[in-house]
C-alpha cells in the first residue's frame, strides 16, 4: 500500500518504520578516515561539507518563459513517457550497475513510471514530484510526497538517510539547483550516489533560461557545476550515449538526409548522466 507523506506535517520521518539513524555512525567513520592526517579535527564533522561554495546561475539564468506556478502547470496528471525506449533501457541498465538491492532510494521529480530495474528489490523507494495522481501509480514507490522545489528547497527528510538519489529528465526545471543539490548532499549517506540523467527533450517554456538556450555539451557542464558548487561531492562522472540518426536500422536512402533536415526522420533520444558521490566513491565487491 502506498503512503502519502504530507511534508508540512510529516517533519519527523524517523517515525516511519524502518527509518534508521545509521548515518551518525557512518559519518563518524568516514570523517575519521578523511581526517587521519589532522589529529586536531579527528572525528569532528568538516564544517564546510554540504555548503554551497558559489552560485552557478545568474538571476536571468533562472528565469522561465512560463511564469505560472509549477504546481498549477503539473496539476493534471500526464500519463506519458518523457523519453524513448532506448533512453529508458540505457538508464535502467545504469541503475542495475550502480544501485544495489536493499538500498534506500529517493526518486526526486518523479512521475507515474519508474526506470528502476523491475527485478531488483530495494529496501525503500521514496518518490517526490508535483502530481500525486502520477506518483500514486508509480509501481516502485513505497512512499511519496509532493513539493514544489522552486518554492522551497528544504527536504523534510532526515540527514544521511538515503543510499541513492535519482533525478530523471527534470533537472532543467530547477530554478534553485544549488540549494537542491546541497539538500541532496545532506540526505545522502556518506558514499551515497546522486544520478542526474537527461536528454534533449523538455517543456521548453518551463525550463530555465540557462538550459533552454544551451547544447548537450553545455547542459552537461551546467549539471557538473551544480555538483561542484556543493562542498564534498566527488568529481562528477559523465556518461553520454548519442545514438546515430535513424537509430538501429538507419535509413541510408538518398532522401533520408532531406527528411532528417525537416525532422521527418529523427534519431532516438540522446542519453546524458552526471553522477557523483557524497564524500567518496565506495568500492563494492
Ligand atoms: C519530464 S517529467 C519527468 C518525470 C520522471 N522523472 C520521469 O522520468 O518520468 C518532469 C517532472 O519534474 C517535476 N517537477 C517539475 N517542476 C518541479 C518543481 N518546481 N518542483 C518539484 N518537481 C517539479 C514534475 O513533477 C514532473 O514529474
Amino acid at each position: 500500500m502506498l503512503n502519502i507523506w504530507h511534508p508540512q506535517i510529516s517533519t519527523n520521518l524517523a517515525t516511519i518504520p524502518g527509518y534508521s539513524h545509521r548515518c551518525r555512525t557512518k559519518i563518524r567513520a568516514s570523517q575519521e578516515l578523511a581526517n587521519t592526517s589532522d589529529e586536531k579535527n579527528k572525528g569532528q564533522p568538516s564544517s564546510s561539507a554540504g555548503k554551497i561554495k558559489r552560485f552557478v546561475l545568474s538571476n536571468e539564468g533562472r528565469t522561465k518563459l512560463n511564469a505560472i506556478p509549477d504546481r498549477e502547470f503539473y496539476a493534471y496528471p500526464r500519463f506519458v513517457t518523457h523519453v524513448d525506449d532506448g533512453f529508458i533501457s540505457t538508464l535502467t541498465n545504469l541503475y542495475r550497475e550502480r544501485l544495489r538491492s536493499g538500498w534506500e532510494i529517493l526518486d526526486l521529480m518523479s512521475s507515474w513510471v519508474s526506470h528502476l530495474p523491475k527485478e531488483v528489490v530495494y529496501k525503500k523507494v521514496v518518490g517526490h514530484g508535483l502530481n500525486a495522481q502520477e506518483l500514486a501509480k508509480n509501481p516502485k514507490l513505497d512512499y511519496f510526497f509532493v513539493k514544489d522545489l522552486n518554492q522551497e528547497q528544504k527536504l523534510e527528510l532526515e540527514s544521511c538517510s538515503f543510499d541513492a538519489v535519482l533525478c530523471t529528465v527534470s533537472v532543467q526545471y530547477l530554478q534553485q539547483p544549488e540549494k537542491v543539490f546541497a539538500e541532496v548532499f545532506r540526505v545522502l549517506r556518506p558514499g551515497g550516489v546522486f544520478i542526474v540523467s537527461f536528454s534533449n527533450r523538455l517543456f521548453y517554456e518551463k525550463a530555465i533560461s540557462s538550459w533552454r538556450d544551451g547544447s548537450g555539451y553545455s547542459r552537461v557542464q551546467l549539471v557538473v557545476q551544480y555538483f561542484q558548487c556543493v562542498e564534498g561531492f566527488t568529481q562528477p562522472e559523465i556518461i553520454r550515449e548519442i545514438p546515430k540518426a535513424g537509430g538501429v536500422g538507419e535509413d541510408k536512402s538518398p532522401l533520408s538526409w532531406i527528411m532528417r533536415l525537416f525532422g521527418l526522420l529523427s534519431g532516438s533520444d540522446p542519453f546524458y548522466a552526471v553522477i557523483s558521490y557524497k564524500n567518496f566513491k565506495p568500492i563494492h565487491e
